[in-house]
């Protein structure tokens, strides 16, 4: 038998991308590779690419040419080593990445994953292979199912691509490009993959899209299903104690997840609803499609069926003719509003997107100067936001063993890091932690009660205890 092939794929940028590096993973699994965590003996090393802002995609470039060194070293060695760039960078700059490194085999866009065994076939063949297009048929239906020694060693949490692409067009944006339009999976393949998780052990679902409650899946009686319904049929799932969704745009909140949150207990109360300007001049020019009062009404929807929800954002600052006027409305809308956390950055132009036509007039100084203002407004929010739970008794769904000796790390509702000292064994359950003290972004606690007789250990929670 041949030994196994390595792969290591290094993803950058959002959710998606990890997931899209779980499926390659899946995919080339049937190809006898297995995955390893350093590039440096590695047969195969994907970059999965981010080209969502300009620092991102030349991140790429710089890899590149440090992987360069390396696939010269293996040749010397008489190892062959290919490098494939995978994601969004893939996807825009197509041929130009083989061009500017010429050290890359394999260009292959997200939409074009399932065919990663042949293009491999066809670089090792003729050189080099790139397939950017977007195939008609639908990709989520060729990709394979984990299996079910992947999922363990994933962990209890995971995620799972319910929705890709956007229509939304916001002008500074370059997925509707990159990501191609919205198309919805089924909602029978999402409950099948779902409940396949559950059966390996998997306790938390995030569903992910680039505008995920844009979802419109086919249900299973013809009709279709928005999010909230599919929420609704996904919380039956026998194992699954949390679920949550992201990334939304605030437009696309409709009743039936608000009834969600008002109706699921497994649905946690935190939103990331990203609003990128306070400004209603601004959100016309970003083409976001609603004004600052219109976000305001969103939030004070889902608060009005659950108190306790928490939300995170995403803020741009300095987009084009942004006034010191138009940023203090982002910073009064972040007043009103309050977040659990929030990522802010400073606009970038990014080619072929309508707002990289639009005259630059935030200089650098500004942007850099705005973007401390709202981090520091932002930060001291986050830091309220944790400090309250100090002496708060949370639910913590734990994860996996911490790296210091006998602490087991989980999460609150809100993702909230949470360490206690405690047994392996919990892992995978939900109880009660006391909040003692805060370290950074972490929560520091007690178990509050001891845990009821645990199930049967899975066998990879064994494995987590380690040695
Ligand atoms: N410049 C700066 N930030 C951007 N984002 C998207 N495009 C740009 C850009 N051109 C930010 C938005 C988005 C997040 C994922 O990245 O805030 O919500
Ligand atoms: Fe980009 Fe989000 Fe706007 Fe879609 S809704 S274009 S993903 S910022």
């Amino acid at each position: 038998m041949k030994p196994p092939r390595k792969l290591h794929i290094k993803s950058y940028g959002c959710q998606m991308n990890v997931y899209d590096a779980q499926r390659m993973a899946d995919t080339l699994a049937g190809e006898g590779f297995v995955e390893t965590s350093s590039s440096d003996d590695a047969d195969l090393v994907i970059l999965n690419t981010c080209h969502i802002r300009e620092k991102a995609s030349e991140k790429v470039y710089s890899e590149l040419g440090r992987l360069r060194i390396l696939k010269d070293e293996a040749a010397r060695n008489g190892r062959e080593m290919r490098i494939a760039v995978a994601g969004c960078v893939a996807q825009a700059e197509s041929s130009e990445i083989i061009r500017r490194a010429p050290v890359v085999d394999v260009v292959v866009g997200p939409q074009s994953y399932h065919h990663l065994p042949r293009l491999l076939a066809h670089a090792k063949a003729h050189g080099r292979a790139l397939e950017t297009e977007f195939p008609v048929e639908d990709k989520f239906g060729f990709l394979p199912a984990p299996k079910p020694e992947a999922i363990r060693a994933r962990g209890i949490s995971s995620f799972v691509t319910v929705q890709e692409g956007c229509d939304k067009f916001c002008t500074f944006c370059v997925v509707p490009y990159t990501r191609g339009a919205e198309v919805s999976r089924p909602v029978q393949r999402i409950v099948d993959d779902v409940a396949r998780l559950a059966d390996h052990g998997v306790r938390e679902i995030t569903l992910i899209g680039q505008n995920v409650n844009a979802y419109h899946g086919e249900g299973p009686d013809g009709r279709t299903w928005p999010l909230g319904r599919l929420l609704h049929r996904l919380a039956e799932t026998p194992g699954i104690v949390r679920l949550r969704y992201s990334t939304s745009h605030p437009r696309d909140v409709d009743d039936s997840l608000i009834e969600a949150h008002r109706d699921l207990p497994a649905l946690m109360p935190f939103v990331h609803l990203p609003v990128q300007s306070g400004s209603d001049r601004i959100l016309v020019a970003m083409n976001r499609r609603h004004t600052a009062s219109e976000y305001r009404g969103v939030i004070d929807r889902f608060r009005a069926v659950r108190p306790d929800i928490a939300f995170s954002s995403d803020f741009i600052v300095g987009f084009p003719s942004e006034t010191e006027e138009d940023f203090a409305a982002t910073l009064a809308l972040v007043m009103q509003i309050g977040y659990a956390a929030a990522y802010s950055f400073k606009y970038s132009p990014r080619p072929g997107t309508p707002a990289a036509d639009m005259r630059e007039t935030v200089s650098a100084a500004e942007m850099d100067q705005r973007l401390v203002r709202l981090q520091e407004l932002i930060d001291s929010q986050q830091s309220a936001f944790n400090a309250a739970t100090i002496g708060e008794t949370v639910d913590v769904l734990f994860e996996r063993s911490a790296r210091n000796p006998g602490q087991i790390v989980g999460r609150t509702a809100y993702l909230q890091p949470a360490h206690v000292m405690a047994s392996p064994e919990i892992i995978g359950q939900i109880l009660p932690v006391t909040i003692t003290s805060l370290e950074r972004y972490s929560l520091l606690g007690q178990l509050a009660v001891r845990s009821p007789t645990p199930p049967a250990p899975l066998p990879y929670l064994q494995m987590t205890t380690g040695a």
